[in-house]
């Protein structure tokens, strides 16, 4: 990964699971952080200790000398756990702190009752390719999040893949899309390897040579700013293999069938939303 402009903030992370420790590796390895900038909590030692031990980084199990340590607060537990970690560091928390929250499908409203008024919040949804430093990070700001307060968490998130900013109501669409698509994904690849199994191929073959041609066309596509309907066209010679496959594809109804699949999630989505809204309805501290 190219290193990018430095951050200058303290980052902590409360919860220090496997999200929070894909951003350590990427902020460490992208070196837009020194491991002396970064604090993290979780609730066992050994956890703790092991994140030390590799990093170089302050870990703990309170969360509160996290957020004193911080001017940036990333929240990576799980959403089940969010409102009682919030409650639990909310007297530690000041306007000079920006807070970043990664925990799937919790509107920032959701997040703003547990803090004082005006709290800066961001609200990030990545996705589990995060972990290998290629995830895809939407990024919304809250009301009193500023546009300084994006460009830091976009660098945070630049540091494990590529990041774009918009609204907090089309996060459900990138849930949709980017957040559940890693399955889709995995699906095709499966079923790519089903494939060439049936065709005579060894699983280990088959396997690496489907995962290897979703990267590829992916990197193709990225590389070249082409649409992809081009580049299939380019695969595509008259009378050939591929067309045939397409014809295929096109009867079992694929893009119908995908483009279900992210109404279906994006759907979803908004439900487990307005649930993790109303759990907690926002005092306005
Ligand atoms: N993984 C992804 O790709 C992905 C994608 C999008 C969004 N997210 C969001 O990212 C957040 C973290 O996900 P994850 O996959 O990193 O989960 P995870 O691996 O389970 O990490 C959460 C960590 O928080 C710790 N924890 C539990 N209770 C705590 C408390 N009271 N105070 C501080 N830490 C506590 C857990 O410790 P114990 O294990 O000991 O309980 C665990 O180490 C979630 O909200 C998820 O929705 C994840």
């Amino acid at each position: 990964m190219s290193s990018g402009a430095k951050i200058t903030q303290k980052i902590g992370f409360i919860g220090s699971g496997n999200m929070a420790e894909a951003m350590i590796k990427g902020l460490l390895s992208a070196k837009v952080v020194d491991p002396q900038q970064i604090c993290s909590s979780d609730p066992r030692k050994e956890r703790c200790q092991s994140l030390i031990d590799r990093f170089g980084i302050k870990s703990t199990t309170d969360n509160a000398e996290v957020v004193k340590h911080a001017s940036v607060v990333i929240l990576a537990v799980k959403p089940q756990i969010l409102p009682k970690v919030c409650d639990e560091v909310s007297s530690q928390l000041d306007s000079s702190k920006l807070v970043i929250s990664i925990a799937a499908g919790m509107p920032i409203r959701a997040i703003e009752g547990h803090f004082a008024a005006k709290t800066r919040i961001v609200r990030a949804m990545p996705n589990t390719p995060a972990l290998v430093g290629a995830g895809a990070t939407a990024l919304a700001a809250g009301e009193h999040a500023t546009s300084a307060d994006l460009d830091v968490a976009k660098q945070i998130f630049d540091a494990v893949g590529k990041t774009v900013a918009l609204d907090e109501d089309q996060l459900d669409a990138v849930t949709g899309l980017s957040g559940s698509g890693p399955a889709y994904v995995f699906l095709i690849i499966e079923a790519l390897s089903d494939a060439g199994v049936k065709m005579g191929l060894s699983r280990e073959n088959a396997q690496a040579l489907a995962a290897q041609t979703v990267l590829g066309s992916a990197k193709l596509l990225i590389d070249t700013n082409e649409h992809p309907g081009r580049l299939k066209d380019m695969v595509t010679s008259p009378g050939g293999t591929a067309i045939a496959g397409l014809h295929t594809l096109e009867a079992g109804g694929l893009r119908t069938t995908l483009i279900n699949a992210v109404e279906a999630a994006t759907r979803r989505s908004r439900e487990l939303g307005e649930a993790a809204a109303n759990a907690k309805k926002p005092t306005g501290k």
